[in-house]
């Protein structure tokens, strides 16, 4: 699944906002040509109506497309664009809070006795006149997650930013109304959801104190054992559990979630206890790694390791709301003359290890966080620098837009024009990637083992023969002697070249393999003997044996 950030991706109207005609112009980018990147869908960060103090997680109507992308009609298209190329689409939908600018919040706000009134969360004051418990938002700087509104002499929730009131999913008519959102896109036909923050709709009844010594915890992230009260409440899974059957009202529609709880246990329970919640969950743990072997091993040790049929692991690396990974993983210039080597075995290991695979727009040609001055900063958590705009070819705009961008496109760097007929660019290394993945059913279903290699040497396998046993839900851990046809992945985290150090004997592993991608200079097709191998620093390989 490829994430566009729409505000970010193309603009085609020249007002420096990315639109959705800008995306359905650029789609062959994606897929439908013998070099599109070769993706299967593709997830938009939200494109409603919103005054856009979160860039459109602030949303003051579920069923408009905001004019800054565009129309309706504009999204219709887009659609019907997109899966003629054989591409699903995944719209975000944003359950937890509203803009403070929906006519909903208005009317809520109007009079305590306003029908409306109990779609949000509203309380009376503290005891002493403050907000009516310790419940903090989850931005750094924006303090308690409560505001007070001085017409009626009570406090609303927000979880976030005082521009997003909190829904109250206990309140069956503002759940009607939202389970229609989700009906209204699904007729027009999109393939599913991108669920924003599911774990933030169940909340203590009662709004209890959170526990004093986590009170101080704002992010969820930072969430264990210890339970907040306003967040990750067991009765969310029954919301849940509502919004999957709308869904399933619909065939062959899936839901990714943003749970961002920490703890894996319940983490995983938004899968549902019989998989009736999401059908895929973003592991939090895999982008967090840091550049190590044995971090990505045991992340990978966690992908391979699933319960039952119904779940399925994800990864990513970028998303609009953290450091790009070519930033986050960048060595220090004086280190080697390639910056982009470590993007290159990043791809490697996002598209040949188990589940399904979520890249960031741009991470497909080495895209880097750009400062943003402070002059010009938009957003209030400090992430406009991954948010800056596809860079399509160089000068002014970078292609993204003939106008002002609405963040900082950067005078140089990387672009998909620059990359495209460079053999050994990021971009056709991230296409071959895909399109390997695509038709090979070892990378997208098979087993997976580890191998004992140099402890910066991250090696292992993926397997034919357990695919059909891992849908139906074995763990997928395969067996020594599994029959020939295997791929061996292989990265050198070091800075330094290394020997493998592969336990050939222990994995039955033959004297010889043929290269099927490779980050650093060697081609694909080439006999890799694995006896002597020897990887430069910051490389990786994936060889059939
Ligand atoms: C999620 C989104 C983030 C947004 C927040 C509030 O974490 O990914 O961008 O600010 O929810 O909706």
């Amino acid at each position: 699944m490829y994430q566009i950030y729409p505000l970010s991706w193309a603009d085609s109207n020249r007002d420096g906002f990315g639109d959705l005609p800008g995306i359905t112009a650029h789609l062959d980018h994606l897929a439908g040509r013998p070099d599109s990147l070769g993706v299967d869908a593709i997830w938009l960060s939200p494109i409603y109506r919103s005054p856009m103090v979160d860039f459109g997680y602030d949303i003051s109507d579920h069923c408009s497309v905001d004019p800054r992308f565009g129309t309706l009609a504009d999204a219709d298209l887009l659609f019907g664009e997109a899966h003629g190329r054989g591409l699903r689409v995944l719209l975000d939908y944003v359950p937890n809070h509203t803009s403070d600018q929906h006519p909903w919040f208005a009317q809520s706000r109007s009079s305590r006795r306003n029908r409306y009134r109990d779609w949000y969360v509203w309380a009376d004051p503290g005891p002493d006149g403050g907000p009516p418990n310790n419940w903090l938002s989850a931005f750094e700087r924006t303090g308690p997650a409560w505001t007070y509104d001085q017409a009626t002499g009570q406090w609303y929730l927000h979880s976030f930013t005082s521009a997003q009131p909190d829904l109250n999913w206990r309140n069956p008519d503002a759940r009607a109304a939202m389970h229609d959102v989700l009906r209204f896109w699904l007729r027009r036909g999109v393939d599913g959801f991108r669920i924003d923050v599911p774990h933030r709709l169940g909340k203590h009844p009662e709004l209890a104190d959170n526990p004093a010594d986590v009170a101080a915890l704002r992010r969820c992230s930072q969430l264990d054992e210890r339970r907040h009260n306003s967040m990750d409440h067991p009765d969310g899974h029954d919301m849940m559990r509502r919004i999957r059957a709308v869904v399933d009202e619909f065939p062959g529609r899936v839901l990714v979630g943003e749970v961002g709880v920490h703890h894996p246990q319940r983490r995983l329970a938004y899968h549902g206890s019989d998989g009736d919640e999401l059908h895929l969950i973003f592991d939090f743990g895999f982008w967090r790694n840091p550049w190590r072997a044995d971090a990505f091993r045991a992340a990978g040790a966690r992908l391979a390791r699933w319960p039952d049929a119904h779940r399925w692991p994800t990864h990513a690396l970028s998303n609009h709301d953290i450091r790009r990974h070519a930033t986050r993983f960048a060595r220090a210039a004086e280190d080697g003359p390639d910056t982009l080597a470590r993007v290159r075995v990043a791809a490697i290991l996002l598209l040949t290890l188990p589940g399904t695979t979520f890249l960031y727009y741009g991470e497909e040609i080495g895209m880097t966080d750009l400062a943003v001055p402070a002059a010009h900063v938009h957003d209030p958590d400090g992430r406009d620098p991954c948010r800056s705009p596809m860079r399509w070819r160089s000068g002014p705009g970078a292609g993204f837009t003939e106008g002002q961008p609405w963040l900082p496109t950067g005078s140089e760097g990387p672009t998909v024009a620059g990359q495209d007929r460079d053999p050994g660019s990021v971009l056709n290394l991230y296409r071959r990637l895909v399109r390997l993945r695509a038709g090979d059913e070892r990378l997208r279903l098979g087993g997976y083992r580890l191998v004992d290699s140099d402890p910066d040497v991250y090696a292992f396998l993926r397997l034919a023969s357990v695919g059909a046993a891992a849908r139906q839900g074995a763990a997928v851990t395969g067996r020594a002697g599994d029959p020939a046809g295997r791929l061996l992945v292989l990265a050198n985290f070091a800075d330094q070249p290394r020997q493998t150090g592969l336990d050939r004997d222990a994995e039955s592993l033959p004297g010889q393999g043929v290269l099927l991608a490779g980050s650093g200079q060697r081609p694909a097709g080439v006999r890799i003997r694995l006896t002597d191998l020897v990887l430069c620093a910051d490389e990786a390989m994936v060889i059939e044996i």
